[in-house]
């Protein structure tokens, strides 16, 4: 499975992407801020493209707010191709991209690449998202010379939670600033496209986004970002347990599915559910007193 974007139909595209960056805009005004959310499924995927999302993300988040695991570290290559398939298949207009889950780079870069390819070959991604700074050099350089674009991924980086001891703020201190400035240089130097700055001061993103020609997609990074990044599942409210600041909830998707499955089960009980216009009927004629009730 593969797309091909076609330029002038409104489809986004890497080039329109980086054509999005701050202050690069051939128009006078400031170019629009880039919009992504989640999806890891086709009617959500498809909602979001309708809505008119530019980029879709199919985030390894999915290990935590679909599959229920503590971390995104169990993710595996199949669970997101799977979800990267049902995402292609809702996704027209916006830029797909797929999270390569913990492990499937961290060890041979020959059979990251491999891994790489498969998410554009076989699922339909248009670029691929990768975790970490300067010592991701390398790897992203050799994706991006298969052809597939990378979007890089710093600051608080999900699959370091073990390294960080826990999912904390980043880049806090002189020290990790300077650090995270190089991690976006070397992002940049490799041939990212853009790069998700995660949960780190917003005084930080807005230096990064400054010095940056990619575009900067933040959460938890402030305003002054090129786009921004939230997980679908947070800004409907169907994620539970702990609510980071910076997820505002548009919506309660979850009030609304738990109040909908109470009044069913309510109906079944009362009999109220199904109705006889919720019934199939057969015609008479067709079956004459065959279905009559026994008295
Ligand atoms: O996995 C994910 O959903 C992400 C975004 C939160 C950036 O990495």
């Amino acid at each position: 499975m593969s797309v091909v974007s076609s330029a002038g139909n409104g489809k986004i595209t890497v080039p329109s992407i980086l054509e999005r960056k701050s202050g690069v805009s051939s128009q006078n005004s400031a170019p629009a801020k880039i919009t992504c959310l989640t999806a890891y499924d086709y009617p959500t995927a498809r909602l979001l493209d309708e809505a008119g999302l530019d980029i879709l993300l199919v985030g390894d988040s999915l290990g935590m707010v679909v599959l229920g695991y503590e971390s995104t570290l169990p993710v595996t290559v199949e669970e997101m191709l799977h979800c990267t398939r049902a995402a292609r298949r809702g996704t027209r207009h916006a830029l797909l991209v797929a999270d390569m889950p913990y492990g499937s780079y961290h060890d041979d870069p020959a059979e990251a690449v491999r891994h790489a390819l498969r998410f554009v070959k076989e699922a339909g991604a248009e670029a691929v998202k990768i975790e970490g700074g300067e010592r991701r050099m390398e790897l992203i350089a050799r994706i991006v010379e298969a052809e597939i674009p990378v979007m890089g991924h710093i600051g608080l980086t999900p699959q370091s939670v073990n390294a960080f001891g826990g999912f904390r703020v980043q880049g806090k201190t002189a020290e990790a600033g300077e650090q995270l400035l190089r991690d976006a240089r070397a992002v940049e130097a490799a041939g990212a496209f853009s790069i998700v700055l995660e949960s780190i001061p917003r005084e930080l993103a807005a230096r990064i986004t400054a010095e940056l020609r990619i575009p900067t997609i933040g959460i938890g990074a402030g305003p002054d970002c090129d786009g921004q990044v939230l997980v679908i599942h947070d800004l409907v409210g169907l994620s539970f347990g702990h609510k980071p600041k910076f997820a505002r909830r548009y919506a309660d998707v979850g009030e609304i599915i738990s109040r909908a499955a109470a009044e069913y089960c309510r109906d079944v009980q009362q009999g109220s559910f199904p109705s006889d216009e919720e019934s199939y009927h057969a015609r008479p004629e067709k079956v004459g007193t065959l279905f009559a009730q026994r008295k």
